[in-house]
């Protein structure tokens, strides 16, 4: 059992817990993810390894409450016990080698697993500049961490709300004609997204590097939910990745997959808060 020992709102429906977890904790890199339960009857719910404590033993993770299962995972405390926690799985991201300076792009909750690539890169002596984007103010977070670890951060919304309006490709394409150097992206967010900056950066020929939150259920290739199309090969997210060079990745197959249960999931929702123990 794993203990929630701190709890946080960070924005409306974005929750950080860390959680006692030291053999995930002692083996976890960037990029890497666990996959929870909270109780018997309960999905399986992919999450970020955001941060780890190796001196500590805990790891955190940052949910968005989308659905009942992370709505559920919302309502625990501290002191809480998550009834399962399976990690670290995939694979750790492979960072291009020789990279000397990163653009590290976060969009929504993607800031989540932006920041520990950011973080790694940084400790290695890359130089990362960041671009974080949100819809508005009160749904950025983690501006701070992603500045401690960025020489450059630049913050956008879709309303203006704080930092530049427009979208985080804006600014990207500023910074890429601008001949900063940079020898290579990382951008994490929701699909449209990281299909936009592969379109972007796929016109200067710059390396770009996504995480594809597919739909899971085992984690361990087992059951084929998480199959992405990489060139002309099929592979499974939750075991060759998440991550992948974004200019071989089918997104419009992958947004596709994602809309899959859309129906299923709002009659789920609409149960949610039964069965809980
Ligand atoms: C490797 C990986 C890492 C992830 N890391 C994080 C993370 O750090 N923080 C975080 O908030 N979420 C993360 N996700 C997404 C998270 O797993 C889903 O939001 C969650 O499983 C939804 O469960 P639910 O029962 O609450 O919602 P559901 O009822 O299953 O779904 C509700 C809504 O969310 C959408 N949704 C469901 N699953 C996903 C998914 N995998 N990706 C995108 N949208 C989805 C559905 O289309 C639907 O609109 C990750 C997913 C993967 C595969
Ligand atoms: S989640 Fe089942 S094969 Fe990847």
């Amino acid at each position: 059992m794993n203990k929630i020992l701190q709890k946080q709102v960070l924005a409306p429906t974005l929750k950080q817990i860390i959680v006692e977890a030291p053999l995930i904790a002692k083996k976890a890199k960037a990029g890497q993810f666990v996959i929870l339960r909270i109780h018997e009857k309960g999905e399986r719910i992919p999450l970020t390894i955001a941060d780890y404590d190796r001196d500590n033993g805990t790891i955190t993770m940052i949910f968005q409450e989308v659905g009942s299962s992370t709505k559920r995972l919302g309502l625990l405390e501290i002191g809480d016990e998550i009834l399962d926690l399976v990690g670290p799985l995939g694979q750790p991201t492979e960072h291009p080698a020789g990279a000397k300076r990163i653009v590290c792009v976060g969009g929504g909750v993607g800031v989540a697993p932006v920041y520990p690539e950011a973080k790694e890169l940084h400790e290695s002596g890359v130089e990362i500049i960041s671009i974080v984007g949100a819809r508005n103010e009160e749904l950025l977070f983690y501006l701070d961490n992603m500045k401690a670890v960025s020489k450059e951060l630049h913050v956008t919304t879709d309303d203006g709300s704080k930092g530049r309006k427009g979208f985080v490709t804006d600014v990207l394409k500023e910074l890429i004609e601008s001949d900063k150097g940079i020898d290579a992206v990382i951008a994490i967010g929701p699909m449209p997204m990281m299909k936009a900056v592969s379109d972007l950066t796929k016109n200067y020929g710059l390396k770009t590097i996504v995480s594809l939150n597919s739909l899971m259920v085992d984690g361990t290739g087992m059951c084929g939910g998480c199959r992405v199309t990489i060139g002309n090969e099929t592979k499974f997210a939750c075991i060759d990745g998440p991550a992948f060079d974004a200019h071989e990745v089918d997104f419009i197959e992958q947004m596709r997959r994602l809309r899959m249960y859309q129906i299923e999931e709002k009659v789920e929702d609409c149960r949610c808060g039964e069965g809980m123990e």
